[in-house]
C-alpha cells in the first residue's frame, strides 16, 4: 500500500489513442504506393524493451555519448534552467536520462510521456520509490499530436526535456512544428533541453542501426507484432527483413521492412499486397549539424543558449529558449 502522501505525488493518467483512429491511420498508411507506418507502433510492451536493448548495443552510441554530456555537464544545465521548473518529458520510455539531472535540477514536478502506458507506469513508480521527494505526473500520450497537460500541475517555469534524438525522428518540416508547439506548451519563461545527434561518418551510422547482434531488426519487425494484434493482422514476420541505411542526400538514417516475397497479407479485413522486395518506410533519424540544427530552432522561433558535446562531437544537447537573445 501507498503512504497517503507517495499516492499525493504520484498520478497516472490515459490521454491514448482511441484504438479506432490508431487502426484508420494505419490502414491508410498500408494502403499508400510507398507503404509506411507511423515509428510510434515500435514502442509495445516488447517494443519498449527492444529498444531499451538497442540503446545497451556496442554500436549504437547515442544512448551512451549523451548519458556522458548530460551527468557531466548537470550542474551547468539546472545552473542555465533553474531549479523549480515544471519538467516534461515525451517519450519517456524507461525515465532513465532524467535521473542524471534530478539531483541537480530539482524540479517542482516531472511529467513524463509515452505511448507505452503500462511501461511507462512501471518506470514512473520505479523512478518515484528513488526519488520519493519528486511529484510525478505520468501521462500515456501520443506526444506527437501534443496533448494538452493536466490543469493541475504547479505553477512557474516550464522545461521540456527532450533527449535521444528523437526529435531526429521527425522530417525537419514537422521537427519545426513540433517545436513550435513545444514553444506554446512551455511558455515564453520557458526552456527547451534536446538531445540531438550529429553527421558523422556514414560507417558509423550504418553500424548503430544495423547492430550485429540483430536487435534493431527484432526491434523493426516487432512493429508487425504490434500490428498483428491491434488491427488485427497476419503478418508474418520471417517474411520481412529489416533494412537501415544512411541516405546521404536527406542526411538521415532511413528504416524499412522489406517483404521478402511477393504475398498478400489481411490486416483489418484489407488485402495489402507485397511485390517480394517492396518495402514499408517505418523510421527516420535525421542528424544534423550545430549550423542546421540551430537553424531548424530559430525556424520555429527559438534560440540556441547553450550547446553541451562530447569530445568527439558524436552527439549535443541543447538548451533553447523562447525569449529574444
Ligand atoms: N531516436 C532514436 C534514434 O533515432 C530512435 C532509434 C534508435 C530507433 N534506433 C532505432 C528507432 C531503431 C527505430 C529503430 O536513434
Amino acid at each position: 500500500m501507498n503512504s497517503p502522501q507517495k499516492q499525493a505525488r504520484f498520478h497516472y493518467q490515459d490521454l491514448g489513442p482511441a484504438s479506432s483512429n490508431s487502426r484508420d491511420e494505419i490502414l491508410a498508411g498500408l494502403q499508400e504506393t510507398r507503404k509506411r507506418i507511423s515509428p510510434k507502433y515500435f514502442y509495445d510492451d516488447t517494443g519498449s524493451l527492444l529498444f531499451e536493448e538497442i540503446t545497451r548495443q556496442p554500436e549504437y552510441y547515442p544512448t551512451r555519448t549523451e548519458r556522458r554530456i548530460l551527468s557531466e555537464h548537470a550542474s551547468d544545465m539546472a545552473t542555465a534552467i533553474g531549479t523549480g521548473t515544471v519538467l516534461m518529458e515525451p517519450g519517456a520510455g524507461s525515465c532513465e536520462k532524467i535521473r542524471l539531472l534530478l539531483d541537480a535540477l530539482k524540479p517542482a514536478a516531472y511529467v513524463p510521456m509515452d505511448i507505452a502506458g503500462e511501461f511507462l507506469q512501471r518506470s514512473a513508480s520505479g523512478l518515484q520509490r528513488e526519488f520519493p521527494w519528486l511529484r510525478i505526473a505520468a501521462l500515456r500520450a501520443d506526444f506527437a499530436a501534443m496533448p494538452s497537460l493536466p490543469a493541475d500541475l504547479p505553477a512557474g517555469p516550464r522545461t521540456l526535456f527532450y533527449p535521444g534524438s528523437t526529435l531526429g525522428n521527425f522530417s525537419p518540416l514537422q521537427a519545426t512544428g513540433f517545436l513550435r508547439h513545444a514553444k506554446r506548451l512551455v511558455g515564453t519563461e520557458g526552456k527547451l533541453l534536446i538531445g540531438i545527434d550529429l553527421h558523422k561518418d556514414r560507417a558509423i551510422l550504418d553500424r548503430a542501426y544495423n547492430d550485429r547482434a540483430g536487435v534493431t531488426a527484432r526491434f523493426n519487425l516487432n512493429a508487425l507484432e504490434h500490428l498483428n494484434r491491434i488491427l488485427p493482422a497476419d503478418f508474418r514476420t520471417q517474411q520481412f527483413q529489416h533494412l537501415a541505411f544512411y541516405n546521404d542526400t536527406c542526411q538521415r538514417i532511413e528504416m524499412y521492412l522489406e517483404s521478402r516475397i511477393e504475398q498478400t497479407v489481411i490486416a483489418a479485413g484489407k488485402r495489402i499486397h507485397f511485390l517480394a522486395g517492396e518495402r514499408i518506410h517505418t523510421e527516420i533519424s535525421c542528424k544534423y549539424s550545430l549550423e542546421s540544427f540551430t537553424a531548424l530552432a530559430a525556424a520555429a522561433g527559438l534560440h540556441v543558449r547553450e550547446c553541451w558535446r562530447d569530445g568527439d562531437s558524436l552527439f549535443a544537447v541543447f538548451l533553447l529558449s523562447a525569449g529574444s537573445c
